[in-house]
């Protein structure tokens, strides 16, 4: 048999560890892998791809980006596309494709699925927001960042006495803000999932000050909602999956002049962005990566399609695709109750 692989979506450190992961289960299977660029793109036309072999991934464990390039190419759009990239799995003899990627590029697989393909996912994003899953591919290792960075900026924002705005990425789930708070030791977060008011956090910035606490970092989402400020408006502008780029409302700007201006705190931003999604993937993406990957090929050889490989507790375990991408998984709120601890 000839199994597919394509990567979708936003890159993250990982992807050639699945991908890697895919191929050296199906070469022990006696498999043949062929490999889509570009995700989706990648199965339009008259199809992108490139047998991959043990040789053609070896060495690509450490390195974070994917091999096989990415894209948020949505065939799910026009009937013609969905046809081209059935057209295209038959034109190649693939007999099961697995798909890695978040909810956007899983939601594709799964309507194919619908449609006849065998479809298998494994599950990335570094927002953490697919359901089903304990952790996606990228998330670990994107936090293990913003972890980082918040050290980092501590010792400047104690040398300076100032407020320092850090914002993260995430989309609509706040998991990358919480987490990475919480590790880094951030003194306030806001999130999508909690709208939060500007005098809230201003009136906590000055009880810190009265405390004795000199400076103060705060993790804000690209997402969050802060009531009692304008966030910029989005160029309108969506993507195929629908989305706005929500870089585009500069949260973390507008949050660190709105600080400074009501509380008079000296207030600085960094916006981490594409940083969190490069690098080489942490232990913990690596072992995930790997795991999800050689169960995506196990699914196939036991002729189990439209599944995908989940993390549940300390287990692999199959779950619909389908109900994997019906919604979003929102942050967890009890690890935000931790983080206020420390506030
Ligand atoms: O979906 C992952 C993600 O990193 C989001 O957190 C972010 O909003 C978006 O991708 C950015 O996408 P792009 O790299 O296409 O600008």
């Amino acid at each position: 048999m000839r199994i597919g692989v394509l990567t979708g979506g936003g890159d993250c450190p990982g992807l050639n560890a699945a991908i890697r992961a895919v191929v050296r289960r199906a070469e022990s299977y006696g498999y043949e892998v062929l490999g889509f660029k570009n995700g989706w793109a990648g199965l339009l036309g008259t199809g992108d791809c490139e047998p991959l072999t043990a040789k053609s991934v070896s060495g690509i464990l450490p390195l974070g980006g994917t091999m096989l390039g990415s894209s948020r190419t949505n065939p799910t759009k026009k009937e013609e596309h969905m046809q081209a990239v059935l057209d295209n799995l038959k034109r190649y003899d693939v007999g099961a494709l697995i798909a890695i990627g978040g909810d956007d590029t899983l939601s594709v697989a799964a309507r194919l699925f619908e449609r006849g393909a065998k479809t298998v996912g494994v599950p990335k994003t570094m927002d953490n927001d697919l359901d089903l899953t304990d952790y996606t591919i990228g998330f670990n290792s994107a936090v293990t960042v913003v972890s980082d960075a918040l050290d980092n900026l501590h010792t400047t924002a104690s040398a300076h006495h100032r407020v320092l705005v850090v914002e993260v990425m995430g989309r609509d789930a706040g998991w990358v803000a919480v987490v990475g708070g919480l590790a880094g030791g951030a003194d306030y977060i806001l999130i999508p999932e909690v709208p939060t008011e500007l005098k809230d956090v201003c009136e906590h910035l000055r009880n810190r000050r009265a405390r004795g606490k000199d400076f103060s970092i705060i993790v804000v989402s690209e997402g969050a909602t802060v009531l009692g400020i304008e966030a910029a408006a989005s160029d309108g502008k969506v993507d195929a999956f629908g989305h706005i780029r929500l870089d585009r409302r500069s949260i973390g700007e507008t949050l660190s002049r709105e600080i400074e201006n009501e509380t008079g705190f000296e207030t600085r931003v960094t916006v981490l962005g594409h940083l969190q999604r490069g690098g080489s993937p942490s232990v913990f993406d690596r072992v995930l990566a790997t795991r999800t990957g050689v169960a995506a090929v196990d699914y196939v050889h036991e002729g189990k399609f439209g599944y995908m490989a989940a993390l549940v507790g300390t287990k692999i375990v199959p779950v619909l695709l389908a109900d994997a991408v019906a919604h979003n998984r929102t942050a967890d709120l009890t690890l935000l109750e931790t983080a206020k601890v420390f506030y």
